[in-house]
C-alpha cells in the first residue's frame, strides 16, 4: 500500500490510548501485558508525530478515575511510567522534545513526581515537539481548579468577575499556553471523551478507531491523519465562508 500523503498537519493531537486490557485478554494474557505492549505504540506514535512536525502530542496515560483500578494494575502502570522516564528521556531530549505533564501530579508516587520534575526541567528549553503527558488527569477537575483560581484572584482584588471571558478562563487551565487539540484520537472503538480535555475539545475533530492501542502503530496513526486532512473544520460557519 502506498504511504498516505499528509499535507495538512494538525498542530496538536491528543490521544486516548484505550484497549490495552482487551488486547491482552484476547490473547489469554494478564491485563498488564497489554499495557506493556501499549508502551511500544507510545514509542512509535511519539516518533512518527515528531517526524511529521506535529507541535503538541498529548497522551492520556492515566486518568484520575484510573486510581480506582486494582492496586497491582495501578502500581504496574506507575512502574511503566517510571521505566519510560528513566530509559527514554535522554533520547527524547536528544530529539529536541519538550516533556510536560498535566493533571493532579501531587497524587503520583513521590519517585515519579521527582522523575517527572527532572524530565520536565531537563527538556524545558527544547524547541521541538511538546510531549504532554496527562497523568492523574480529569477534565472536570481541571475546570473546577480553574474556577477556584479565578475566584481566588477575584477575592484578592486582582480580577473583576466581569473580566472573566472564555479566553481568560483558558489561561487558568493546565494547557494555558497550548493550542486546543485539532484532532482527538481514541482507540478501541469506545464513543466517549472519558473526562479528557473537556474545555479544550470544543471544536476538536474526533477520530475513533476500533483498533486497540497496542495495535495502533505508525500506519494507524497515518490513517488517522489522512482522515483528519479530509475534514472540513467550519467552527460553526458555513463552507462558503471558509477561505
Ligand atoms: C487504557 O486501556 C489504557 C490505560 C489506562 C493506560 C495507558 C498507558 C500506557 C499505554 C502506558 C504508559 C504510557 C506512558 C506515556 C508512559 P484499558 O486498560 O482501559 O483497556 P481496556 O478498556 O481494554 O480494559
Amino acid at each position: 500500500m502506498a504511504e498516505p500523503k499528509i499535507v495538512k498537519i494538525p498542530q496538536h493531537v491528543a490521544i486516548i490510548m484505550d484497549g490495552n486490557g482487551r488486547w491482552a485478554k484476547a490473547r489469554g494474557l494478564p491485563r498488564i501485558m497489554g499495557h506493556r505492549e501499549g508502551m511500544k505504540s507510545v514509542r512509535a506514535v511519539v516518533e512518527c508525530a515528531r517526524k511529521l512536525g506535529i507541535k503538541v502530542l498529548t497522551l492520556y496515560a492515566f486518568s484520575k478515575e484510573n486510581w480506582q483500578r486494582p492496586r497491582e494494575e495501578v502500581s504496574f502502570l506507575m512502574g511503566l511510567l517510571e521505566e519510560y522516564l528513566r530509559r527514554e528521556v535522554e533520547e527524547l531530549h536528544q530529539k529536541n522534545i519538550q516533556i510536560r505533564a498535566i493533571g493532579e501530579l501531587e497524587l503520583l508516587p513521590r519517585n515519579i513526581q521527582a522523575l517527572l520534575k527532572e524530565s520536565i526541567k531537563k527538556t524545558a528549553a527544547n524547541t521541538g515537539m511538546i510531549l504532554n503527558l496527562a497523568l492523574s488527569y480529569s477534565g472536570r477537575a481541571e475546570i473546577a481548579r480553574a474556577a477556584r483560581l479565578l475566584a481566588e484572584a477575584c477575592l484578592r482584588g486582582d480580577l473583576k468577575p466581569e473580566e472573566i471571558t472564555e479566553d481568560l478562563f483558558r489561561h487558568y487551565l493546565y494547557t494555558n499556553d497550548l493550542p486546543d487539540p485539532d484532532l482527538l484520537i481514541r482507540t478501541s472503538g469506545e464513543m466517549r471523551l472519558s473526562n479528557f480535555l473537556l474545555y479544550q475539545c470544543a471544536y476538536t475533530e474526533l477520530y475513533i478507531t476500533p483498533t486497540l492501542w497496542p495495535d495502533f502503530r505508525e500506519d494507524e496513526f497515518l490513517k488517522a491523519l489522512e482522515e483528519y486532512q479530509r475534514r472540513e473544520r467550519r467552527f460553526g460557519k458555513i463552507s462558503e465562508q471558509l477561505n
